[in-house]
C-alpha cells in the first residue's frame, strides 16, 4: 500500500512539473510530454506550437525520437533542468557546449563528494557521470540511466555468472547494500569495514571464548569469497588446503594419520568456539561421538586413565604409531 501511496504522489509531482514546463521552450516541452503521452505531434508539424529560436542540435534530435510510453513512477526531472535553466550548464551563445566539464561542472550545486575520499569509482573520478546520469531527466530515481544491478552490469561482468554456489546477498540483492557507487574510504568501494559489511546480515563471530585470529581481524575474505565460489559455503579453497594457506601442513610428512583429519571441521569451528582450539565440544564429547566405551578398554591401553584428556596420550591428527600416540604415552 505504501508503494501505491508513494507512486501517486510521483505521479502527481510529475504532472505538477508538466504544468510547469508549459512555459518553458519548445523542445522542452516536447520531450517532456512525448515522455509522458503518446501522439504528441511531431515539433514543426504543430500549428499551435510557436516556432521558437533553439540552439541548432536540439529540435532535430528531439523530433528523431519516437514518444516513449508513460514511465515508471520512479521518474525524475533535475531540478535545474525542470526550472529551465540550461545555462547553468550550457554555454547559451555556442550551441549546447557544456560550460564546465563534469565532475567541476556538478560540483557547482553538489557537494564535492570525491574530496578527502581515498577509494574512487573510475567513472566518477573521470568525470564520466553521464555514464550512469541522465542529466536532465529519467524513468528512474536519482536520474539513474538503469534501474538497480543492470546498472553495474552494464560494464561489469555478472559477478555470479559460471558459480556453483552465490551469495543469496548478491543474488536476490542489491550491489549498493554492501558498494558505493562514487567515493568511500574503504577498500573496493565497501560502504564499510569488510567486517561490518557481514555483521548487518550475519551474526557476530567473535562472541566466544576462542575466536580464530583472521576471524576476529574482520578478515572474513580470508577464507570466503564475497560473490561466488565453486566450493560450498563460498570457500576459497576447499578444507583443508583452506588451511595450509596459514598453517604448516602436518599431513605431509605424518607415518599415521588420523582417519578424519583431513575434515578439520569435524572437530574445530572455523570461527570461535567456547572450548580451547576452536574444538567444537568438549573433549570427550568430541572424541566420544566417533569412539565408545569398546574403544576405551583397559586391555586397550586405557587402564587406570581415569578421565584424563584424550590428547594426554593422543595427538589428534597424526602420530608415528597407528595409535597416535605422543612419545611420553608410549609404553615402554
Ligand atoms: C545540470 C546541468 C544541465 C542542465 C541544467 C541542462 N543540461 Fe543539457 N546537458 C547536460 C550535459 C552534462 C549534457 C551532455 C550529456 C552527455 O554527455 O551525454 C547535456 C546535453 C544536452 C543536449 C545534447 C543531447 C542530449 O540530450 O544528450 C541537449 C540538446 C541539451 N543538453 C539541452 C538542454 C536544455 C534545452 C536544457 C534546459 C531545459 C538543458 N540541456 C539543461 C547538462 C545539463
Ligand atoms: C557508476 C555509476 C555512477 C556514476 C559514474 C556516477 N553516479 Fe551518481 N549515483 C549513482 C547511483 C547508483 C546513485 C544512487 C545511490 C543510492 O541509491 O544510494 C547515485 C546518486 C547520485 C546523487 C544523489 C544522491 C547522492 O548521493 O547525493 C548525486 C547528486 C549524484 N549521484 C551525482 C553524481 C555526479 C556529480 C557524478 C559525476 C561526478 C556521478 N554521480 C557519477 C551512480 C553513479
Ligand atoms: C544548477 C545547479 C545544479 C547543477 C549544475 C547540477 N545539479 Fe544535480 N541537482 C541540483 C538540485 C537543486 C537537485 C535536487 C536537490 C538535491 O538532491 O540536492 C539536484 C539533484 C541531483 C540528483 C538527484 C536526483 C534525485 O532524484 O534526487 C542527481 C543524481 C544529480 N543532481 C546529478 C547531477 C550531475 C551528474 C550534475 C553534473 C552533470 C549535476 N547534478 C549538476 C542542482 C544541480
Ligand atoms: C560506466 C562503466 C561503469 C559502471 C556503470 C559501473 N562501473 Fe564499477 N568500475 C568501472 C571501472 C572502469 C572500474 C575500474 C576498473 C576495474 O576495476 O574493473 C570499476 C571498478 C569498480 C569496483 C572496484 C573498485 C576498487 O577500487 O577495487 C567496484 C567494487 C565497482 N566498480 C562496483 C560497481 C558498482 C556497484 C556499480 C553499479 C552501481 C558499478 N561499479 C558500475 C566502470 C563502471
Ligand atoms: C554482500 C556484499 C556485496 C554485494 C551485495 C556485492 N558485492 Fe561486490 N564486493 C564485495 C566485497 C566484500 C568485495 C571485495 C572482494 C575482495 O577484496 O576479495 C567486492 C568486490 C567487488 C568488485 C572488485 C573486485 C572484483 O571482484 O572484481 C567489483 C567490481 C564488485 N564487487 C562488483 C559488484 C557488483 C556489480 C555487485 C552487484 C551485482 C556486487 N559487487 C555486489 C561485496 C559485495
Ligand atoms: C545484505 C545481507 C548480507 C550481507 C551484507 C552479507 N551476507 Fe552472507 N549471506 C546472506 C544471506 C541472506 C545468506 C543465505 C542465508 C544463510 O545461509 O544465512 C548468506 C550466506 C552466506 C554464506 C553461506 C553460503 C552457503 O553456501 O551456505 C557465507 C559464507 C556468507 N554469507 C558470507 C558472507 C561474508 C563473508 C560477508 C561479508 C563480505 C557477507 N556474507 C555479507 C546475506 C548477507
Ligand atoms: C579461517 C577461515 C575462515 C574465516 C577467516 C572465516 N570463515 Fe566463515 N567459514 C569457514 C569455513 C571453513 C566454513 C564452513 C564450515 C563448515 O564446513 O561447517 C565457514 C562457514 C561460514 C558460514 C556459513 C555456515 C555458518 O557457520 O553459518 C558463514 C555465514 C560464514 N562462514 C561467515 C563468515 C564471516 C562473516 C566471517 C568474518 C567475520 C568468516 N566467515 C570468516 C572459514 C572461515
Ligand atoms: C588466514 C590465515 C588462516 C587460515 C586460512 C586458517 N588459520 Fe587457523 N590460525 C591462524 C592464526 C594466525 C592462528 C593463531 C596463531 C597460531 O596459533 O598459529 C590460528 C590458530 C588456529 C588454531 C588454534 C586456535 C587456538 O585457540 O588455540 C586452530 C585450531 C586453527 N587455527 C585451525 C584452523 C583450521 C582448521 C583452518 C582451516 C579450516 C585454519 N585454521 C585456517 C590463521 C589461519
Ligand atoms: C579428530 C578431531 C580433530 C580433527 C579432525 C582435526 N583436529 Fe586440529 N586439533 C584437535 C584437538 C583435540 C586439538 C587440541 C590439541 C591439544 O590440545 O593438544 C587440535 C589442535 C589444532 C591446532 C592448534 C595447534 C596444535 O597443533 O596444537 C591446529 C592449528 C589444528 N588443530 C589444525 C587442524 C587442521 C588444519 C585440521 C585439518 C587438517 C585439524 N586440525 C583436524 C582435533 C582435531
Ligand atoms: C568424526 C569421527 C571421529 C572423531 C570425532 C574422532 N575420531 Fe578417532 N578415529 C575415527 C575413525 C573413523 C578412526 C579409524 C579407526 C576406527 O574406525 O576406529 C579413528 C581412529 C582413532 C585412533 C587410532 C586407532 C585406530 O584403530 O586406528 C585413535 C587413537 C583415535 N581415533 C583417537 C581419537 C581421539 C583422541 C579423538 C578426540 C580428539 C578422536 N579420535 C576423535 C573417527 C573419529
Ligand atoms: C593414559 C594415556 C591414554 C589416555 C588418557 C587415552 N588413551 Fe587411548 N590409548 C592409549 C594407549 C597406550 C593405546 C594403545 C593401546 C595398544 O597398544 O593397543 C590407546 C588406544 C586408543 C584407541 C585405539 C583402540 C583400538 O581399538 O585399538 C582409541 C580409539 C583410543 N585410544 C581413544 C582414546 C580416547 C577417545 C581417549 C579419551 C577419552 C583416550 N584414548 C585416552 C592411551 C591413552
Amino acid at each position: 500500500m505504501k508503494f501505491r501511496k508513494v507512486q501517486w504522489l510521483l505521479l502527481i509531482l510529475a504532472l505538477g512539473g508538466l504544468l510547469f514546463v508549459t512555459a518553458c521552450d519548445t523542445p522542452t516541452r516536447y520531450k517532456l510530454l512525448t515522455t509522458f503521452f503518446d501522439g504528441v505531434p511531431p515539433l514543426g508539424s504543430a500549428t499551435n506550437v510557436a516556432p521558437v529560436a533553439v540552439p541548432d542540435s536540439t529540435p532535430n534530435q528531439v523530433a528523431a525520437s519516437p514518444p516513449k510510453p508513460p514511465p515508471e513512477g520512479t521518474f525524475t526531472v533535475h531540478p535545474p533542468f525542470q526550472q529551465h535553466q540550461c545555462a547553468e550548464c550550457h554555454q547559451s551563445s555556442s550551441g549546447m557546449g557544456l560550460k564546465l566539464q563534469p565532475p567541476e561542472l556538478c560540483w557547482n550545486c553538489h557537494k564535492d563528494f570525491l574530496a578527502g575520499q581515498k577509494v574512487k569509482h573510475q567513472p566518477v573520478e573521470s568525470g564520466d557521470c553521464a555514464s550512469c546520469h541522465d542529466p536532465h531527466q529519467s524513468e528512474n530515481k536519482n536520474l539513474l540511466l538503469q534501474k538497480g544491478n543492470a546498472l553495474c552490469l552494464t560494464c561489469h561482468d555478472d559477478p555470479l555468472e559460471n558459480f556453483k554456489f552465490k551469495h543469496q546477498a548478491v543474488e536476490s540483492g542489491d550491489c549498493l547494500d554492501c558498494h558505493t557507487p562514487h567515493a568511500t574510504n574503504f577498500k573496493s568501494l565497501l560502504k564499510q569495514s569488510v567486517k561490518d559489511t557481514c555483521d548487518d546480515c550475519h551474526d557476530d563471530l567473535t562472541k566466544k571464548k576462542d575466536v580464530h585470529e583472521p576471524v576476529g581481524d574482520g578478515d572474513c575474505l580470508a577464507c570466503h569469497e564475497a560473490h561466488a565460489s565453486n566450493k560450498k559455503y563460498l570457500l576459497k579453497k576447499t578444507v583443508p588446503e583452506l588451511c595450509w594457506v596459514c598453517h604448516d601442513n602436518f599431513l605431509e610428512k605424518a607415518k599415521f594419520q588420523h582417519d578424519v583429519v583431513e575434515d578439520c571441521t569435524s572437530c574445530h569451528d572455523p570461527h570461535q568456539s567456547a572450548e580451547g582450539a576452536l574444538l567444537k565440544k568438549n573433549i570427550f564429547q568430541l572424541c566420544g561421538d566417533c569412539h565408545d566405551d569398546k574403544d576405551l578398554k583397559a586391555d586397550k591401553g586405557h587402564a587406570g586413565f581415569e578421565g584424563k584428556s584424550c590428547t594426554t596420550c593422543h595427538d589428534p591428527h597424526v602420530g608415528t604409531d597407528m595409535n597416535l600416540l605422543k612419545p611420553s604415552a608410549k609404553p615402554k
